[in-house]
C-alpha cells in the first residue's frame, strides 16, 4: 500500500535531514514537502546528485502553514497521490531560534501556534492516519543541577519560542482529546549535524573558528544542553511515526550533557584552533540553565536508541561543514534568499 507523507518545514535543518533519510530507508514512500522558505528554509538542502529533490516520488509545495489555502494545496497534492494508501504528516515547520524570539515573539505565535492549528484542521478534514508533531524539550523549562525531563514533567516554558511550541503541543493534545485525532508529540533535545542554519550555536562556532573569528559564549558558559546527532533524532521520529501510540508524548535525547564551554572546547580541539577565540558576551535574557532528557519511554516502548556517540558524530559534523564551505558561504551571505525572491516573487 502506498504511503504518502506530507512533511512541513522539509527545507530546514531537521526536516531536510529527515527527507534525506526517507529517500534511503523508505524509497517507495511519496513525499510532499510544504515549506514557506523563510530565512531558515533552503531548497539547496535537498538538491545535489543524490538529493531527494531529484526523485520522482518527491514534490515541493511552496506555502505558508498559517495560510489555509496553501495548506489545502499541499494536502490536495498529497491526497491526490495517496489513492487507497495511507496519508500521514510529520510537522517540522516552525520559527525555531530562541534569540530571534526574544527580539520579537509575533512570528513565533503566528507560525508555531496559528500554523499548527491550520494544519490540524486540514489534517482532520483529510482523515490523516498519523500526525507527528515535532516539539522540543524546551517546553519543560529549565532544570537545576540534577534530574531529567520526563513526559510527565509539567510544562513551564521560559522563552517566547518555547511558549509558542508549548501552545502548539497543547493544540495537538486538544485535537487528540476532543476529536480522537491521531496526533503524536515528540520532544527532543538540541540537535547537531549537517544543514543547520549558522545562527545556532554549533554551526556558528564552526564557521567562526574556521575563520579565526571570536566565538561568543553567553554568560558564564556553564549552561547545559543534551546534544543529539540529527540522524538519531530522525530515526526516532520514524519510529514514532510507524510504531508510536496515538495521543502519546515521546521524549528524545542523547544522554549526552555538555556545558556550552565543554562544547566549544571540543569543537576548537577538533578544528585545531586556540581557546583564545572564546569570547564571553552578555548573557541571553531568561537563559535556561540546564536541559536533560529521560528518553527511557521511547527506548522501552519503541526500541529506539541513539546510534551515534558524540565522539563519532562531532567530527562527522565538522567534516561536513568543512566540505560544504560554499553552502555555508551562500547561507551566510543571504544569496540564496535573493534567489528565492526572484524565483518565487519575494514570498
Ligand atoms: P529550522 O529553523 O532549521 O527550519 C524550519 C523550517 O520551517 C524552514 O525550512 C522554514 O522555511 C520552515 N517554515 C518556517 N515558518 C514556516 C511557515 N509559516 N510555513 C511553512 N514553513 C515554514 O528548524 P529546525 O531546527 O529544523 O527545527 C525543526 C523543528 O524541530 C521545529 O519545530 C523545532 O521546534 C523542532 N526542534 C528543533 C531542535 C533543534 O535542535 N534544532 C530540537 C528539538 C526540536
Ligand atoms: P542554541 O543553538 O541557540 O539552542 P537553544 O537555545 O535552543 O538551546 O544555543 C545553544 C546554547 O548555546 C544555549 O545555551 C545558548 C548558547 N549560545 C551561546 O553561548 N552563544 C551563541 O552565540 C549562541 C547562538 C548560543
Amino acid at each position: 500500500m502506498t504511503t504518502t507523507l506530507l512533511v512541513t518545514g522539509g527545507a530546514g535543518f531537521i526536516g531536510a535531514n529527515f527527507v534525506h533519510m526517507l529517500a534511503e530507508l523508505r524509497p517507495d514512500w511519496r513525499i510532499v514537502n510544504l515549506d514557506a522558505l523563510t530565512y531558515a528554509g533552503n531548497l539547496e538542502n535537498l538538491e545535489g546528485p543524490d538529493g531527494p529533490a531529484g526523485k520522482a516520488n518527491y514534490s515541493f509545495v511552496h506555502g505558508d502553514i498559517t495560510k489555509p489555502e496553501d495548506v489545502e494545496k499541499a494536502f490536495a497534492s498529497a491526497a491526490g497521490s495517496t489513492g487507497a494508501g495511507t496519508l500521514a504528516v510529520v510537522h517540522f515547520a516552525a520559527e525555531s531560534h530562541v534569540d530571534r524570539s526574544i527580539l520579537g515573539g509575533l512570528p513565533f505565535v503566528n507560525t508555531n501556534v496559528v500554523g499548527t492549528q491550520v494544519l490540524l484542521d486540514a489534517a482532520r478534514r483529510h482523515h490523516v492516519a498519523r500526525f507527528v508533531h515535532v516539539s522540543t524539550d524546551e517546553v519543560y523549562g529549565s532544570l537545576g543541577p540534577t534530574g531529567l525531563f520526563t513526559e510527565e514533567t509539567p510544562l513551564a516554558p521560559n522563552s517566547p519560542y518555547s511558549a509558542s511550541k508549548t501552545g502548539s503541543d497543547l493544540l495537538v493534545r486538544a485535537a487528540c482529546h476532543t476529536h480522537g485525532f491521531p496526533g503524536l508529540i515528540t520532544r527532543c533535545s538540541n540537535n547537531y549535524g549537517p544543514y543547520q542554519f549558522p545562527e545556532k550555536f554549533l554551526p556558528l562556532m564552526i564557521a567562526n573558528a574556521s575563520e579565526q573569528k571570536p566565538i561568543p559564549v553567553y554568560g558564564d558558559g556553564q549552561q547545559v544542553r543534551d546534544w543529539l546527532y540529527v540522524r538519531d533524532h530522525c530515526e526516532a521520529l520514524l519510529a514514532v511515526l510507524e510504531k508510536g501510540v496515538a495521543g502519546e508524548v515521546y521524549n528524545i535525547g542523547g544522554n549526552n550533557e555538555l556545558t556550552n564551554l565543554q562544547l566549544v572546547r571540543a569543537v576548537l580541539k577538533e578544528l585545531g584552533q586556540p581557546e583564545s577565540l572564546i569570547t564571553y558576551v552578555k548573557d541571553r535574557p531568561g537563559h535556561d540553565r540546564r536541559y536533560a532528557i529521560d528518553a527511557s519511554k521511547i527506548r522501552r516502548e519503541l526500541g529506539w536508541a541513539p546510534r551515534f556517540t558524540f565522539a563519532e558524530a562531532l567530527p562527522l559534523t565538522i567534516r561536513w561543514y568543512r566540505a560544504h564551505q560554499a553552502w555555508l558561504g551562500r547561507v551566510r551571505s543571504g544569496a540564496y534568499r535573493e534567489y528565492y525572491a526572484r524565483q518565487y516573487g519575494g514570498r
